[in-house]
Formats: structure tokens, sequence, C-alpha cells
């Protein structure tokens, strides 16, 4: 058979290298050869989008509390790096904006939205894309399947996928049920066997199972015919497909 390599998206950019979603992790997983970045996204009382897995500042920045309750004004010089290690002190939280700067067109963004702030991530999300003009390089999926429904209504041409961690009885047939068309599944790597992932692919659904790190699990997902692989080291994978 053959079967298009699946690409390397780097997971939070190259987090097992360097300090999750911050600028440095992001170009690294580029320097790897990443085809594409995962991020999660969190946005300020101004209405900013900051890239930053937790709701909370507390575990990756030296800062505390909420992100929804501080300003961007706030943020933007907090240290995001030092507790990585010492050699990326002074790394920031970084704006969406930054990353979507440096990551060159043609590249996958996929943003993941960790929390629906009442509508107001969507709203605010599709309004920066739409300014920026990714439409094509972008894919925003999230655990919130209620959120990616809202999104494709609101804005046809916005990629959409499905994150989930359950190993479904029937991957494609879940989300043809969803009644907006779905772009990609971005299931938890053992929650999906081969059949699945051959069954999805012919239903025309992109895969980018999540998170996966060890170099057994990537040649079973490569030989299953997976989309592209998300993963903590983009230069491990890169070295196994090349
Ligand atoms: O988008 C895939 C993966 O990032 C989902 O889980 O917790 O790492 O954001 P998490
Ligand atoms: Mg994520």
């Amino acid at each position: 058979m053959n079967r298009q390599k699946p690409i390397v998206i780097g997971h939070r950019g190259a987090s097992g290298e360097a300090p999750e979603n911050t600028i440095a992790s992001f170009a690294l997983a580029l320097e790897q050869g990443a085809e594409g970045i995962e991020l999660d996204v969190q946005i300020t009382n101004d209405g900013e989008i900051v890239v930053c897995h937790d709701l909370t500042l507390d575990r990756t920045t030296n800062g505390s509390g909420l992100i929804c309750e501080k300003s961007w004004e706030e943020l933007k010089s907090l240290d995001a790096g030092f507790w990585f290690s010492e050699a990326f002190t002074g790394e920031r939280i970084p704006h969406l904006r930054q990353v979507y700067d440096l990551i060159p067109r043609g590249h996958l963004i996929n943003v993941e939205i960790k929390h629906a702030y009442e509508g107001r991530m969507e709203k605010a999300l599709l309004a920066f894309i739409e300014e920026m003009g990714r439409w094509e390089d972008t894919v925003i999926s999230s655990f919130d399947h209620k959120v990616i429904h809202r999104i494709k209504q609101a804005q046809p041409q916005a990629k959409v996928g499905l994150l989930y961690a359950a190993n479904l009885i029937d991957h494609a047939a879940y989300a043809s049920q969803l009644g907006v068309d779905v772009y990609s599944l971005h299931p938890y790597h053992h929650g999906i066997g081969q059949e699945d992932i051959i069954a999805a692919a012919a239903a025309g659904l992109a895969i980018y199972p999540y998170t996966v790190n060890e170099v057994a699990d990537y040649k079973r997902l490569i030989a299953a015919g997976v989309t592209g692989i998300i993963t903590d080291y983009p230069a491990r994978l890169r070295n196994l497909l090349d």
C-alpha cells in the first residue's frame, strides 16, 4: 500500500527538550523538522489569546492565579522558562500572534482550546485567524466537542478536530454524527487501533494521535497510516521517518 508518511507535529513545541508552549519550544520543533505544532490557548481579561496549557500560571511560570483574571500587560513579562532549566530563563508566555509570526505558512498549527470562557475564546480565536489569514494552516481542536461544533457552525472555513481519550466503538461514525464537517480526529494514541485508523482515513478524516513519544508507538501508528503524530520529541520521530 502506498501511504503518505505522517507529518511530525511538535506537542507544545518540542516540549521534551524545551519549556512547553514557549517560542523557544516552537522554534526548536521547527529546527528539528516538525511540519506542524500543537499548542494550548487561554484568554486574558482584556481579550488577548495567550499560549499556555493550564488555566493558571502556577505550574509553568513565576506568576500565580488564573490567566483569565490578568491582563496581557501583567502576563507578558513573566518567566515561563526557568522551571524547565536555567538555560531557558527569560522565556515568556507567548501571545498567539507571536507563534503565528514564527510558524511559516504551509506548516500546521493545531490550536487546542482548553476552556470556552463562556464563548469568548471561540469568538476571539476566529477573529484572530481571519485577521492573520491562516485558515488553511490552522486546525482547531478541543476535548469540548460542543465548542468544536459551535466553531464550525459559526465559521465554515475553520478546520476542526475532535480530541478524545475514549476507545470509541466507531471513531469515524462518531465524527460523522456531529452534524458539522469534522476535519480531523485527535485520539489518545492507545485508544485507537489499526482498523479504526483505516476506517477513519477511508472516511476522509485526518488522524493525529497524541502524545506519542516511544519509537515502538511511532512504528505502530506509521504502519496503520495516520496523517500526523503529535510528539514531545520531534527530532526522534523525524529521524525515524527519514
Ligand atoms: O492536543 C493533544 C494534547 O495536547 C491533548 O492533551 O493535556 O497535552 O493538552 P494535553
Ligand atoms: Mg494540548
